[in-house]
């Protein structure tokens, strides 16, 4: 126990030290990713969700560290979901697919469907083959791109799904765009009245700033609960994540 929190602790680490990598990349930079898809399509049952998640997590606390939002703080995300209890999902950041099938298997609503953008194509890759290892491929489109240049295929897929804005939204990319994709889904009306937005890692540690200032400044906007965890894998390192309401203003 103690060895496979030490070895989970170093590979956190050597991510870290390979942040530019990383930033750049989307990937940690030593095929970990890949290595995670291999174990998870030879390990987790198939057209189960749930094993798929299990198997993702053990082998991030006995072989390596990965950014899945993971086992402490999903339940959050999870709570989340049945409170907006929602059709039409967008997420910030894919990485390998974790939140991708945790979201789309609680997905209950008749034509119900996640529309997930990744920058990186070997995460969206890998990500596709883990959703489909998890029998959710017909709930989930994983975009390749970064938001911000991509916004049109968030328009079309709203129309797509015949809504107005999206009921839920869990943002999970890099820090620095948390306020400027808000700002962007909000001025695109694609946020509505009663939207969910939740977003991990607004912790102490590598919580963005400037998010967190516009949450905390903003609260006619966004009606927020904090939820105090620790990292992903990281029992030693807070966390914790934010799941808010927003509300459109009210006319005078
Ligand atoms: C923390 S990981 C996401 C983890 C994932 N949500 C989960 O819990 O399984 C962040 C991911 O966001 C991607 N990313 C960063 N900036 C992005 C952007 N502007 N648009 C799309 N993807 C982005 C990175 O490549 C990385 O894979």
């Amino acid at each position: 126990m103690a060895f496979t929190a030490l070895s989970t602790t170093f590979m956190f680490l050597k991510a870290a030290m390979n942040k530019k990598e990383l930033l750049t990349t989307g990937q940690a930079g030593d095929g970990r990713e890949k290595a995670l898809l291999d174990h998870v399509v030879t390990t987790a049952a198939k057209g189960n969700p749930l094993s798929v998640l299990n198997v993702m997590d053990t082998y991030a606390k006995t072989s390596s560290w990965f950014m899945n939002i993971g086992d402490d703080k999903g339940p959050i995300l999870d709570k989340a979901l049945d409170k907006y209890n929602p059709r039409v999902v967008l997420e910030l950041g894919t990485f390998c697919g974790y939140s991708a099938v945790m979201i789309a298997s609680q997905l209950h609503n008749e034509g119900s469907k996640l529309l997930s953008f990744e920058m990186n194509p070997d995460n969206c890759n890998i990500a596709r083959q883990i959703i489909e290892h998890a029998g959710l491929s017909s709930k989930v489109i994983v975009v390749e791109g970064k938001f911000n240049e991509r916004l049109d295929e968030a328009k079309n897929f709203l129309e797509e799904m015949n809504s107005r804005h999206f009921d839920f939204v869990f943002i999970d990319h890099w820090k620095d765009r948390y306020t400027p994709d808000y700002l962007l889904l909000k001025e695109n009306a694609m946020l509505g009245n009663g939207s969910g937005v939740c977003a991990d890692n607004m912790g102490p540690i590598m919580g963005p700033a400037d998010f967190k200032k516009y949450v905390k400044t903003h609260p006619e906007e966004l009606e927020t609960s904090e939820f105090k965890s620790s990292a992903e894998y990281l029992w030693w390192f807070p966390d914790s994540v934010t799941v808010s309401t927003f509300k459109l203003p009210t006319k005078l």
